[in-house]
Parts: structure tokens; C-alpha cells; sequence
């Protein structure tokens, strides 16, 4: 399937008020166990839903997506899952390079992909070459922390030789620094954390919650979220 099919007519539209989408696809594992199946097929059946999402968002006007994938903490799971995790990595990499003319979107690795194999940083290198003119992105988060962002952010701005920062700066030194602050952040699997998830980037971000599984969410869930954040007024501490 491709990432990014065009024209679902019956779809909600985003216009520049809601530009970017944030997703914790949280419940991969919970998903599998439900099942009586090892956490890897949750993780299986969760990127084949990051694919139906992003095409999703696609269709209906988001200028960026960006999705947790792996945090700077899950390395603490057993080896065979995170290989599992990278291997995903790996065989949607190469669908992209091979599907290549059907995604008209930027992708963009956020996270330190420094310590990933020689073979994957290659093929995350390539991938982000796509399309260098489209309008729309996709950042994929790997080995992605909050913390970890703010430091490198800092230590790239202390390393400029910068002795004062103003908040454009810090934005501007994140990983982020192309799409922006995400106007919705949402959180599957039902727990009401951020998980260290763009943590400066959250400071207005509307926040929407839901029990379902990562593996479960379907389009018509992303359209409900988008009927809600038009149900809501963002005053940004103004009245
Ligand atoms: C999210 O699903 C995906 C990653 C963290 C890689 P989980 O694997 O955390 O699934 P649960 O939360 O254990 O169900
Ligand atoms: C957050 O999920 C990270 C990702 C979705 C990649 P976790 O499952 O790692 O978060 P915690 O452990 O419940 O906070
Ligand atoms: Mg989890």
C-alpha cells in the first residue's frame, strides 16, 4: 500500500490551524498479548497501521506527521524485540526506496540514529534525500528522548559559542526545527503519560487520549480527532 494515497472524498479537511499531528503509537505489545501472540506481531501489525495512518493524514491536509517509534528508554526490552523493532525499521526503509515515486513527502529520522547499524543509518540517509521539495513530512522518531533533545539542542548552541538563547533558538536547534511545534499530540494504549515525547515542542499542543491499541486505530479515529480539536478553543493563556 502505498504511503500516501490521494482523495478519500468523505474525509474531514485540516486547514492551517491543525497543520501538524502527533501520535504515541502506544499498545503494540498489550495488542499482540490480547491475541495469545509474541509482542513482535503487535509491533508487525502496528506498522502496517503507521502506514494506513500517515496516508490518512495525508489525504486529509496535515503538512507534518511525526511518530513515536522507539524511545532513547525502550532499549531496556529484550533484544529479540528491539531487533524486531529494527527490522520493521529496515523493511519499511526499503519499501520506500523501492516505492519511492508514489510518496510525495519528506521523511525525517528524529532521534540519535548515530548508534543504529551501518546498514540502516545508509538507508535512513537515503530516505531522507526523497522528495527534498514536498510540502508534507513525516518524522519518524528513533531512539528519540525529550531530554536528550533539549541537551543536544544545548550543547549544539554552547558549541556555536552562543552565550545567550532566546526560545527561537532552542526550537530552532531541535529536531523539529522544519514542521514546527505539533498542534495535537495523541497517546494510544490508554496511558495519560508523555513518555519524554517532544517535551518543548508540547507547550500548547492540545493533548487526546484514547484506550485503543496503536495496532486498532483506524482513519475514521483520526477523523473524530480532528472534529475535536476543532471542538476546542486554544487561548494560549489569553482569554
Ligand atoms: C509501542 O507499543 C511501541 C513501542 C514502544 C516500540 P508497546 O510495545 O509499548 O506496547 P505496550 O504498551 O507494551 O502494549
Ligand atoms: C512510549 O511508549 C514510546 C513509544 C510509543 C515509542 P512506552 O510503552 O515506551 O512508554 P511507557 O513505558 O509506557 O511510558
Ligand atoms: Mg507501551
Amino acid at each position: 500500500m502505498p504511503l500516501f494515497t490521494k482523495n478519500r472524498a468523505d474525509a474531514p479537511k485540516v486547514d492551517e490551524r491543525f497543520r501538524h499531528i502527533a501520535f504515541i503509537m502506544d499498545g503494540n505489545g498489550r495488542w499482540a498479548k490480547k491475541r495469545g501472540m509474541p509482542r513482535e506481531y503487535g509491533h508487525k501489525a502496528g506498522a502496517e497501521t503507521f502506514r494506513r495512518i500517515c496516508s490518512h493524514c495525508h489525504d486529509v491536509g496535515f503538512k507534518a506527521v511525526t511518530v513515536y517509534a522507539f524511545s532513547t528508554e525502550n532499549w531496556k526490552r529484550p533484544k529479540p524485540e528491539v531487533d524486531a523493532i529494527m527490522g520493521l525499521l529496515d523493511s519499511f526503509l526499503d519499501e520506500l526506496m523501492r516505492d519511492y515515486e508514489k510518496y510525495d513527502n519528506r521523511i525525517r529520522f528524529i532521534g540519535d540514529t548515530s548508534v543504529l547499524t551501518p546498514e540502516l543509518k545508509e538507508k535512513i540517509a537515503n530516505a531522507e534525500m526523497l522528495n527534498p521539495q514536498a510540502d508534507t513530512t513525516i518524522n519518524i522518531a528513533i531512539n528519540y528522548g525529550g531530554r536528550a533533545e533539549l541537551v543536544r539542542a544545548f550543547q549544539n548552541l554552547a558549541a556555536e559559542g552562543r552565550t545567550s538563547v532566546t526560545e527561537e533558538d532552542i526550537s530552532g536547534a531541535l529536531y523539529t526545527r522544519e514542521s514546527g511545534d505539533p498542534d495535537m499530540i495523541v497517546r494510544t494504549g490508554g496511558d495519560l503519560r508523555i513518555s519524554n515525547f517532544l517535551l518543548w515542542q508540547a507547550a500548547y499542543a492540545e493533548l487526546y487520549f484514547t484506550d485503543k491499541l496503536w495496532p486498532d486505530l483506524t482513519p475514521a479515529d483520526v477523523d473524530d480527532m480532528i472534529r475535536d480539536f476543532y471542538s476546542r478553543k486554544r487561548r494560549y493563556g489569553g482569554l
